[in-house]
């Protein structure tokens, strides 16, 4: 299979469209068994559920070219279960774990020649998405829905590769208490669109967003988990029930406890400890593992001791390791890496 004819170390984060998409339709009580296509655009109604009320959840996940030439993805049964409560959250029909993974190995099969090559630093972002398509207008769940996987060849997620990144402190909330930022709903990333722009426009990768309720503690950013090191190198990463449950996060704590013999803390993180922590990181499919050089608060800096030139010991080998386990060069734990082909 000959790849295509892309500059696949100059790609940033950006939408290519692929050759294949899978697509599954909802109608009458059930879904369809789904297929691939060639189609990019959607048709629907004006007044479908995700135009009007946002019905909509989506995934993330990448398809890797490993050093033997394969090609795999990464725990994608994490993200079908996360599909699946971001759907019952939103009274969307689930899409079974079964049709999820068959949905995420035929696409990335049929678009084997658009996945990355080894070692170039880029992958293929496959992104699985659900919505209604039905019509509603009082407010109320769409009787029809889409369940669509299609995918892109990216880059690096911040512009700068992987050098450390700045961030603000928000004004604004991301998630409320018993809101929906445990799920990936569509909604939580509109909301965050403003304050995303009011980020950019000061100079800022990221935005940093704190506990709605209380405003004290470290939640997570617009797209990605938190992991701080100690000074003692402990790993520590925020506990809370109002952010996205990170498969990447996840991932990193067992790889810092199982693989590098770390000591890891889930618990609340305050804004207040943050300025006594040696390293810092953003960690996401998207993002792998970005390390954060400064916050910026209102009244000061948090100046993060790794720096702004380059990342610390920890967060190094924490990225080398899941980096490794991905493209095959370190040996992964059971059931991690899914062979497509
Ligand atoms: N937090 C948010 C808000 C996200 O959008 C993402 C991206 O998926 C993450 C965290 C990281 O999650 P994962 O590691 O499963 O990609
Ligand atoms: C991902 O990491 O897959 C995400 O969905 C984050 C998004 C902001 C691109």
């Amino acid at each position: 299979m000959e790849k295509k004819d892309l500059d696949w170390g100059k790609l940033g984060f950006g939408y290519i469209p692929t050759d294949y998409r899978f697509v599954a339709h909802y109608k009458a009580g059930k879904w369809d068994e789904g297929g691939l296509t060639g189609e990019s655009t959607v048709t629907m109604s004006e007044c479908a559920g995700v135009i009007q009320y946002a019905q909509t959840c989506f995934e993330g996940l990448k398809a890797y070219t490993t050093k033997n030439g394969r090609i795999v993805t990464f725990r994608p049964d994490l993200n079908a279960e996360r599909m699946i409560s971001s759907a019952k959250r939103l009274m969307i029909p689930e899409v079974s774990k079964e049709m999820f993974l068959r949905a995420v190995d035929e696409t990335v099969k049929a678009n084997a020649a658009w996945v990355p090559p080894y070692g170039s630093g880029a992958t293929l972002y496959i992104r699985p998405c659900l919505f209604g398509t039905g019509a509603v207008i009082g407010v109320a769940p769409a009787p029809e829905y889409e369940f669509r996987v299609f995918t892109t060849p990216v880059g690096p997620y911040f512009k700068g590769g992987i050098k450390p990144i700045r961030l603000m402190l928000s004004q604004y909330d991301r998630a409320a208490p018993h809101g929906t930022g445990d799920i990936k709903a569509g909604l939580n990333y509109a909301m965050s669109l403003y304050p995303g722009h009011v980020a950019h426009s000061k100079g800022y990768s990221e935005n940093m967003y704190l506990d709605a309720a209380t405003r004290t503690n470290v939640e997570e950013t617009g797209g990605a988990n938190f992991l701080f090191i100690t000074k003692d190198g402990t790993v520590v990463t925020p506990k809370s029930h109002t952010i996205l449950p990170s498969i990447t996060r996840r991932s990193l704590v067992y790889i810092a406890e199982h693989y590098l013999g770390l000591k890891v803390e889930e618990r609340v993180v305050p804004f207040e400890e943050v300025k006594d922590f040696a390293e810092a990181a953003l960690c996401g499919t998207a993002a792998v593992i970005s390390p954060v050089g400064a916050i910026d608060y209102e009244g000061g800096t948090i100046s993060i001791p790794s720096g702004m030139d380059d990342m610390g010991p920890v967060t190094r080998k924490l990225r080398e390791t899941i980096v490794g386990i991905q493209e095959g060069e370190i040996e992964a734990p059971e059931g991690w890496i899914r062979e497509i082909c």
